[in-house]
């Protein structure tokens, strides 16, 4: 990767907080992408801290690596969805894991990987080159009503049967290959009428969650990382769109539970007591402070969850 891989680090002082990284913890961060959270760990943990990281995207691998050099010796990079941390990083062993979630500024800004909407590129939208599903394989193959469930489910796109429908007209014609492509269609079947956002925003999102397939990754990421913590460890998630948010809140809510229930419902009758798996270190979640988010726009949708292990 020749271009710079320049991506501003969010919430790490509040990332810092919740983790509390000392000489000889280990840690773990999912997310390496361009190594701004990895490399405060480190620095903080001090000469002996450890850091197991991983991101599916090659690139971003590459550029921690590179910039975490002065670190070598105490860190340890794979290629790999961190769903699979557990595979690799010994049960019970961690201090704290840390994921900041979706995509990275180069990812978005690099118009061959077909994430945004705003440059002509391929609609390809994989942050693991070696996945085989591209976001052109969905928008040509699925239904109408695949497409439109990914578009509202994902996307809480209100128009999610119209711009299916709409889609699956026009492949007829002419197999959809670009981003802006597919921008143009929604935008002339929804036009933007002085709107500040622009109308394939939220198709955009969806397909990039489910091509990556990001909320079953998420879901399974969590279970690994309670997997990898030690009693007393800590947990830190940052989210930036409420979906992603529902689900860390719902699986801290779940872990916190001093009681079981059977079949899906939770009455009292069918309640069975159980010990909690995880305490909330935070009831809410954690917001970016005001200097953060003068600085820098795409911290406005992050949130920060964190988790301690019991
Ligand atoms: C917001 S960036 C992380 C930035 C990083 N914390 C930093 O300070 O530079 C998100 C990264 O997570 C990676 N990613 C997203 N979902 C992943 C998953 N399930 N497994 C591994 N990496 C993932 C993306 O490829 C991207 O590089």
């Amino acid at each position: 990767m020749s271009r710079d891989f320049v991506h501003k680090t969010v919430m790490t002082v509040e990332a810092l907080d919740a983790l509390k990284p000392v000489p000889g913890g280990r840690y773990a961060d999912g997310t390496i992408g361009g190594g701004g959270h990895a490399e405060a760990i480190l620095a903080r943990s001090s000469p002996t801290g450890w850091l197991s990281g991983c991101d599916q995207d090659g690139a971003a691998v590459e550029a921690a690596t590179k910039r975490l050099a002065q670190y070598a010796g105490r860190f340890e990079i794979r290629r790999g969805n961190f769903s699979e941390l557990a595979d690799w990083v010994e049960a019970g062993s961690c201090d704290g894991v840390l994921y900041d979630l979706g995509v990275s500024s180069p990812q978005l800004d690099m118009a061959e990987r077909g994430f945004s909407f705003q440059q002509e590129g391929p609609l390809d939208m994989r942050m693991d080159a070696r996945s085989t599903v591209t976001a052109a394989d969905l928008v040509n193959t699925a239904s109408a009503e695949e497409l439109a469930k990914i578009f509202w489910e994902y996307g809480d796109e209100r128009d999610s049967r119209r711009f299916a429908k709409a889609i699956v007209h026009d492949r007829e014609l002419r197999r959809f290959t670009t981003t802006k492509q597919l921008a143009e269609l929604i935008e002339r079947i929804s036009p933007r009428h002085g709107r500040k956002a622009h109308p394939a925003t939220k198709v955009f999102q969806a397909l990039r969650i489910a091509v990556n397939d990001e909320i079953g990754s998420l879901k399974r990421g969590l279970a690994a990382a309670m997997k990898i913590l030690k009693p007393g460890g800590r947990l830190a998630v940052i989210t930036f769109h409420s979906l992603e948010d529902r689900v860390v809140k719902d699986f801290g809510r779940a872990g916190a539970r001093d009681y079981t229930f059977t079949g899906g419902i939770d009455v009292p009758e069918l309640r069975e007591p159980r010990q909690p798996e995880l305490s909330l270190v935070t009831r809410k979640a954690i917001l970016p402070g005001e200097v953060e988010l003068a600085e820098n726009p795409r911290s406005r949708s992050a949130q920060l969850r964190v988790f301690e292990k019991i």
